[in-house]
């Protein structure tokens, strides 16, 4: 299901499945140089997003959350790395600039970056905003007659918001949009 919310793109993901496969459906447009920052509370699907994205990109092997060591960097099938950063645990934005993104992006990595809101300072300000959300049920899939209101939490659907920061991904966002809408 898809909307326009904030002149941005807008999705619901019923499932961690579906999560993952809005990831996998940004992989073709993602390319060396690129910066993704994944915003959302804790446990909304931002790692999952990351798995289908990498996945996609033909990354072989585990793909875990960075949590601890701040940051993962993995080969890409095309022959580039794709950094995956988590700086839910940074305190101080010079840890963040220690990490040495953005030099990484201007070699040639792409980066994603979960609670990059936090970070965003000190990372490349033409990038692509994704914002995952806990939904309602409903927003899955319309309530049955005499259903109470459904919870919104972990157990159930997210909704995904791709926003475009700079004119770098303002073409590509539409882009995705026309994917998702063909389920590819
Ligand atoms: N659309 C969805 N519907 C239901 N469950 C989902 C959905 N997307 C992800 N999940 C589930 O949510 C849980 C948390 O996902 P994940 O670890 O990716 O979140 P996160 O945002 O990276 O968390 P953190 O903030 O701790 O890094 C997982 O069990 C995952 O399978
Ligand atoms: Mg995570």
């Amino acid at each position: 299901m898809m909307g326009d919310r904030q002149s941005g793109l807008c999705v619901i993901a019923p499932t961690s499945e579906d999560t993952e496969s809005c990831g996998a459906a940004l992989a073709p447009l993602v390319k060396p140089g690129d910066t993704v920052l994944l915003s959302g509370d804790l446990g909304t699907g931002k790692t999952t997003f990351t798995q289908g994205l990498a996945r996609a990109l033909g990354v072989e092997g585990p793909v875990t959350s960075p949590t601890f060591v701040l940051v993962h960097s993995y080969h890409t099938k095309a022959g580039w790395d794709l950094l995956h950063a988590d700086v839910w645990r940074v305190e101080q934005l010079q840890e963040v600039v220690d990490l040495a993104i953005p030099e990484l992006v201007e070699e040639g990595a792409a980066a994603v970056i979960e609670w990059g809101e936090r970070a965003a300072p000190a990372l490349a300000r033409d990038c692509l905003h994704v914002t995952i959300e806990f939904a309602d049920a409903s927003a899955a899939a319309p309530p049955a007659p005499g259903a109470g209101a459904s919870p919104v939490g972990p157990g159930g659907p997210r909704r995904l918001q791709f926003r475009a920061e700079g004119p770098n991904w303002q073409e590509r966002v539409r882009q995705l949009s026309d994917r998702l809408a063909k389920g590819s």
